[in-house]
């Protein structure tokens, strides 16, 4: 059937006329763990919702054991790493079709939260710290899965950033640091992408449930951004059902045995919510479910063995080179013996753990993987520690020896299981002490050591400058293995970039006084600065900068032209850059768009991500990148007024290959459409007059007034104590005239200066 060209909503609203209360309150709650409910008398239909953000995991109620094989994608701080938007729209377009061949609607994911501290237990279930990287990846994946007719849930919105005491916990956010940072990734893959639902968080925000919270639910989702699917709840996220149902939030999941939804008639019949009210919303939930019915396509069948080569594809291009000195990597063919060492190069780490843990269909590991493609090689292994990660004497024994004896010594490290999932928060940033002094001991012995990390987050590194290679390998899927083993031998060219700041320290980050919370408050006091926002504004330097990563080619960047260096808001400007490969391998560069504001009325950071575009460049080619940007580009978020402001002046735009070496510059002069409207009251402060061309004159006036002088400061005693006079007064209300001019100035003297101040 043609689901798009049917108009559901009509559908929905004709249905919605013919149903009963008490039926319109059912079916504003699951049916079981994962579906919606049916009324067959009217021929609704019941919808299944399954996780998850990196692959299928359907099964009956919540027994995970048995859930179907799917294919198990890189989780997705490792597809932000490969900042490319058409890859996670591949990956979206082949979870889409493993959803349709199970008879899956929707697909819980993906993940857009930011990472706010690199402790944060589900990051590696989401993609960054930068709300324009995540947006975009997020748009990718959702236009991919859904245009296979498979709707999406983004989640979890919002200021969703820990999962300690999550169900409970309150975030405290400020109105800009949720419109810069929290907000924009759901606001552009709604705006740009629709997803057919989008996830309540389980937390409250500013004091209120996200699941009963009207200013996260309808007035940003529907009002301000335009969803037009259906808000569902966390997994048992539900406070106050029918003033949820009010706020905008339309289906609670799972199933709560009708106990809600009497919740929502009783209110309907004491006048507490309007019954238009929960048509809305019944309608908002038919039409989705329709359209999803709709669009189930019969008699799909996954084909495993592409879906396998295509997450090892995506995943190669994931994995981030980190260090490689002396061109270590690729493994050169002169090399005869090759060491690998570390139990995670048999049993990999490929995924999280939680909700999102899929059964694979197959498991490629980086031992055999490597084999395969370095026939004539000879390998030799040793476990180096235990599924816990734990290491002993006669483990480092024997790691060193095969590490002596090895041309080239590849160790594979990482977080076991049991340190990073969803439910609880790391508590540091720390690799097992095992695989710390495996890999210490093995760099002591060969200086040909390449450490191959497997883990969802920013770790320590303090064996940095002891090893030869670093490999950031993420949690990189079922055949994260294979991928590992494509990039170490060459055959394919690593291309993947920080999407995350690796710090060098916990005490570094912007939370390290307090994460994740204390008495149930999460308290954001470090506002819009997360991530590289805070390294840089701090000088601090990380270990590795957000948007970092090396390839076995190198790039050069030349040639930024902006079309005009002085333009509107309104207009925009177009940026345009060169950049070659100056090497003699085939590769792909992330050019990354920065702007900075020059001089800002309001604490800016120093650089933010706008835009970026992975491009593919064979030896010596050059290529010439264009990027638009807007208004909203130079803008800040001003809680004031409120909305997203330019001010008049001068921007930096900064073009590179990582937050930390961006060599082109292009300054412009951006006019605001809408300069800051001055309004002047009681409290005003004697500098403000001062701001502007028109009220100068009454500042003056003010000064001189105040002071009783007749003359202008001659001597240098005069002129100093006239400079200090101005600099007690700046920061006083002029209100404060009365009291203090000794009569000189009257009440109806200050409102005189106002009224002349506010003057259009
Ligand atoms: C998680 C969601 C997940 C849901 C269903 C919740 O605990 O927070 O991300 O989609 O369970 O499994």
């Amino acid at each position: 059937m043609q689901a798009q060209a049917i108009d559901y909503r009509a559908k929905a609203k004709k249905l919605v006329s013919q149903l009963t209360l008490e039926e319109k309150a059912s079916l504003c709650s699951g049916g079981t763990a994962w579906s919606t409910k049916a009324i067959p008398r009217l021929g609704i239909p019941s919808i299944f919702m399954t996780d998850g953000p990196h692959g299928l995991r359907k099964a009956e109620g919540f027994d995970f054991t048995n859930s179907v094989p799917s294919t198990c994608f890189p989780t997705a701080s490792a597809l932000a790493s490969s900042w490319n938007t058409a890859l996670a729209q591949k990956m979206g377009e082949a979870l889409g079709i493993e959803a349709q061949a199970n008879d899956v609607q929707i697909l819980l994911g993906p993940g857009v939260n930011m990472k706010r501290s690199p402790l944060g237990g589900r990051n590696f279930e989401y993609f960054s710290e930068d709300p324009v990287l995540a947006g975009k990846i997020a748009v990718g994946f959702i236009n991919g899965v859904q245009s296979q007719g498979v709707g999406t849930s983004m989640k979890h919105f919002a200021a969703n950033s820990q999962e300690f005491e999550r169900m409970s916990n309150n975030s405290n956010v400020d109105e800009r640091t949720l419109n810069e940072i929290y907000f924009p990734a759901f606001e552009m893959a709604v705006k740009e992408a629709q997803p057919w639902t989008v996830m309540c968080s389980y937390n409250k925000l500013n004091g209120t449930y996200a699941s009963e919270n009207p200013f996260l639910l309808q007035q940003m989702l529907k009002d301000k951004w335009g969803l037009q699917g259906f808000v569902v709840s966390d997994w048992g996220a539900v406070n106050e059902r029918a003033l949820g149902v009010d706020s905008g939030m339309h289906l609670e999941m799972p199933a709560s045995g009708g106990l809600n939804d009497k919740k929502i008639v009783d209110a309907v019949k004491n006048g507490t919510l309007k019954e238009s009210r929960l048509d809305e919303i019944v309608t908002d939930l038919l039409a989705i479910t329709l359209k999803a019915k709709d669009s189930h396509k019969k008699g799909i069948v996954v084909d495993k063995t592409k879906h396998n080569e295509l997450a090892r594809q995506i995943s190669s291009e994931c994995i981030v080179l980190l260090k490689n000195e002396s061109a270590i990597l690729p493994i050169k063919p002169s090399v005869k013996k090759i060491a690998i060492i570390g139990d995670f190069a048999k049993n990999p780490r490929y995924q999280g753990a939680g909700s999102s843990q899929v059964r694979p269909t197959q498991i490629l590991n980086a031992f055999d993987e490597l084999q395969k493609l370095a026939k004539g090689t000879q390998f030799t292994f040793s476990q180096g520690y235990n599924s816990q990660g734990e290491t002993d004497q006669a483990k480092l024994a024997e790691a060193v020896r095969i590490a002596k004896d090895a041309d080239v010594v590849l160790v594979f490290a990482g977080l076991p299981d049991s340190y990073e999932s969803e439910g609880f928060d790391r508590t540091n940033m720390d690799l097992p002490l095992g695989h710390n002094q495996l890999i210490s001991a093995v760099a002591q012995v060969n200086k040909n050591s390449v450490v191959v990390l497997m883990n969802g987050a920013a770790v320590a590194m303090p064996w940095k400058n002891d090893v030869a290679a670093i490999l950031e390998a993420y949690l990189g899927g079922q055949a994260g293995g294979g991928a590992v083993a494509d990039v170490l031998t060459g055959k394919v060219n690593p291309s993947g970039k920080l999407s995350e700041t690796f710090p060098e320290r916990l005490e570094d980050t912007p939370t390290a006084i307090e994460f994740p919370s204390r008495d149930g408050q999460a308290n954001y006091g470090e506002g819009i600065y997360i991530g590289y926002r805070y390294y840089d504004k701090k000088k601090i330097e990380p270990s590795f900068p957000f948007g970092y990563g090396l390839s076995f080619t190198t790039f050069s960047y030349s040639d930024i032209k902006a079309n005009t260096t002085s333009a509107k808001d309104s207009e925009g400007v177009t940026i345009s850059v060169k950049v070659k490969n100056t090497g003699k391998m085939a590769g792909k560069e992330v050019v990354q768009l920065y702007v900075h504001e020059q001089e800002s009325e309001v604490s800016r950071p120093e650089n933010e991500l706008k835009h970026f575009e992975k491009v593919a460049l064979a030896a010596g080619e050059e290529k010439t990148i264009t990027f638009k940007l807007s208004s909203r580009d130079f803008s800040y978020y001003n809680s004031k007024t409120p909305e997203w402001t330019v001010k008049s002046g001068k921007f930096d735009v900064l073009v590179g290959g990582s937050s930390r070496d961006l060599p082109l510059k292009q300054t412009v002069f951006i006019e605001s459409s809408k300069p800051a409207q001055l309004v002047f009251t009681r409290e005003s402060l004697f500098k403000e007059f001062k701001r502007s061309p028109k009220t100068l004159a009454i500042y003056e006036n003010l000064v001189q007034g105040f002071m009783g002088a007749s003359k202008k400061p001659e001597t240098e005693d005069e002129k100093k104590a006239a400079l200090f006079f101005e600099i007690m007064l700046s920061d006083m209300p002029i209100n404060k005239l009365v009291m203090l001019s000794g009569g000189k100035f009257t009440e109806e003297n200050i409102n005189g200066i106002l009224s002349a101040a506010n003057q259009k």
